[in-house]
């Protein structure tokens, strides 16, 4: 299974690829087109097919390649928005709708797992969340009562099952942790078997309206369908919710123990960023997955720093025999703390969009299964207005107000340095880049590990903002929505579309 960056998630091991069936596109009109196959899009396809709508899936790489490759898979019905907060900004009747819809997604879960007898250790744990201050205390009492309110299962708890001092804890019942690939590999055949249609490699690089329905132009030639649903993370385009909606990378390892006090719960502490555990089985070991040293995506320096932190701060609590596997993913926070799952703001009535997950993309994925489904499928939902992405209105001249916000870089004006020049402009080592500006040009360049200069355009083919190094996974991100390419400027992550523009290096003389 492959993933957006150069690190290696435990999922991904001896996870094979995804064969999907093959299939013809001809000029069949699709009653939906869901685009992004993460465990959201694929959730959701599922659920639409099984509704009686004839669906095509399209994912511009392979399935799980995205965030949903590189989650910790903990399911939960309290967010990392807390319900004293929902609460707070939308009142108790929408916090105690949010534990409800919560609910009905981890029961969707293990209905899914039920129906099509996945193997994917599924298991139902305790969810602990623990203060370790004065003002944490404050709030956890804050979160256990509005919790309470909206309907969790909760109680305080005088222990913890972690080696790690605590003030006060609190414990929700029935959270759950799983395998995700294992899980959403069974749902994309489930999918492919109910008879959807399932297309890797295939990018929607433009959509038009055509009569009463929509035609795609992808990589792999022209779709029709009624209705199109974005679970790409941010959608393409400029957006109200490219706005609305900021990028962030977590960081995880998974660790082996000596002593083998590894948790029987999921567990959470109050810092922010917050760190979160699980215990997993893969392959007969035992691993401690532990996360956390979470911001804004583009905005660290060297994110190796961040894996050197979080495994200092494991050293202090656990007996840490070795470091199996680490890696980061990408999450969009949204600015109200709610996800954006509904019709996407200023496009056709039949464009639809899940976004803004925050740390709960397992809970959000089967959430928009269930909004969507009802709302394409019944007219309407529940949820519908709870998490309506058109809750905030659009100013006029939105779009013009996106690029000037951003911090975009001038036109580029070069597309060729000569090597004589970009050796005197950087000294690079091997695997390292960097971004540099010469003569008024600014150039993003990386060092491959044969010594080998890769130059690309630095402005993100989005909207224009400058890409940053990531250390850690080798590419290139971008701080304004989070598009992600690869070293060479292939993009990974939406919501660019397009590479970044490839700098010919020479050795002419200029
Ligand atoms: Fe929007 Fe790069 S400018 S993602």
């Amino acid at each position: 299974m492959q993933r957006d960056g150069a690190l290696t998630s435990i999922w991904q091991h001896n996870m094979p690829e995804y064969i999907p069936q093959t299939h013809t596109l001809t000029d069949e009109v699709f009653d939906v087109i869901i685009v992004g196959g993460g465990i959201t899009g694929i959730t959701t396809a599922l659920q639409l097919q099984k509704a009686g709508k004839k669906c095509i899936l399209a994912e511009a790489h392979t399935i799980g390649f995205g965030t949903s490759g590189g989650t910790t898979a903990h399911l939960n019905t309290f967010m990392d928005n807390s319900y004293a907060q929902i609460e707070k900004d939308f009142g108790e009747d929408n916090a105690q709708l949010v534990a409800t819809v919560a609910r009905e997604a981890l029961d969707l879960v293990k209905k899914n797992i039920k129906e099509y007898n996945i193997e994917c250790e599924h298991s139902e744990q305790p969810g602990y969340l623990y203060s370790q201050d004065k003002n944490q205390t404050k709030e956890l009492d804050e979160i256990y009562h509005a919790s309470q309110k909206a309907g969790c299962e909760i109680h305080y708890e005088d222990k913890i099952p972690l080696p790690i001092d605590f003030i006060k804890a609190i414990v929700y019942e029935r959270q759950a942790q799983f395998h995700p690939a294992k899980y959403f590999y069974a749902l994309a055949k489930a999918f492919e078997d109910a008879d959807g249609v399932l297309l890797q490699g295939c990018r929607i690089t433009g959509v038009h309206e055509k009569g009463d329905h929509l035609e795609m132009e992808s990589h792999r030639g022209k779709i029709q369908a009624r209705q199109l649903i974005y679970a790409t993370h941010i959608p393409p385009g400029v957006n109200l919710l490219h706005f609305r909606c900021a990028p962030y990378r977590s960081y995880v390892m998974a660790v082996k123990l000596k002593d083998d006090n590894y948790p029987d719960a999921l567990a959470y502490d109050m810092y922010d960023p917050y760190h979160y555990y699980r215990t997993q089985e893969v392959d007969g070991k035992k691993y401690l997955i532990a996360g956390g040293e979470d911001h804004k995506t583009a905005h660290e320096g060297n994110t190796n720093e961040c894996f050197r932190k979080l495994e200092a701060y494991l050293m202090k609590y656990f007996k840490v025999e070795e470091v199996s596997f680490k890696w980061s993913s990408q999450y969009f926070q949204s600015t109200d703390g709610l996800p954006y799952i509904g019709h996407l703001p200023g496009t056709p009535d039949n464009i639809f969009v899940a976004t803004g997950f925050g740390g709960n993309g397992m809970t959000y994925s089967h959430v928009t299964a269930l909004l969507l489904t009802d709302l394409i499928a019944n007219g309407k939902s529940r949820y519908e207005k709870l998490f309506d992405p058109n809750r905030i209105k659009p100013v006029a001249g939105f779009e013009n107000f996106v690029r000037e916000a951003a911090d975009v870089v001038a036109k580029f004006i070069a597309d060729r340095f000569t090597n004589v020049k970009i050796h005197e402009l950087v000294e690079l080592a091997p695997g390292e880049a960097k971004v540099v500006k010469y003569e008024g040009d600014t150039i993003a360049l990386y060092k491959d590990e044969n010594g080998g200069l890769h130059a690309v355009n630095p402005a993100c083919t989005h909207i224009n903002c400058i890409v940053g190094w990531n250390t850690a996974e080798q590419t290139w991100d971008c701080p304004c929505h989070g598009s992600r390419f690869s070293m060479d400027g292939k993009v990974l992550t939406a919501p660019a579309r397009k590479d970044l523009e490839k700098i010919s290096l020479t050795d002419l003389t200029p």
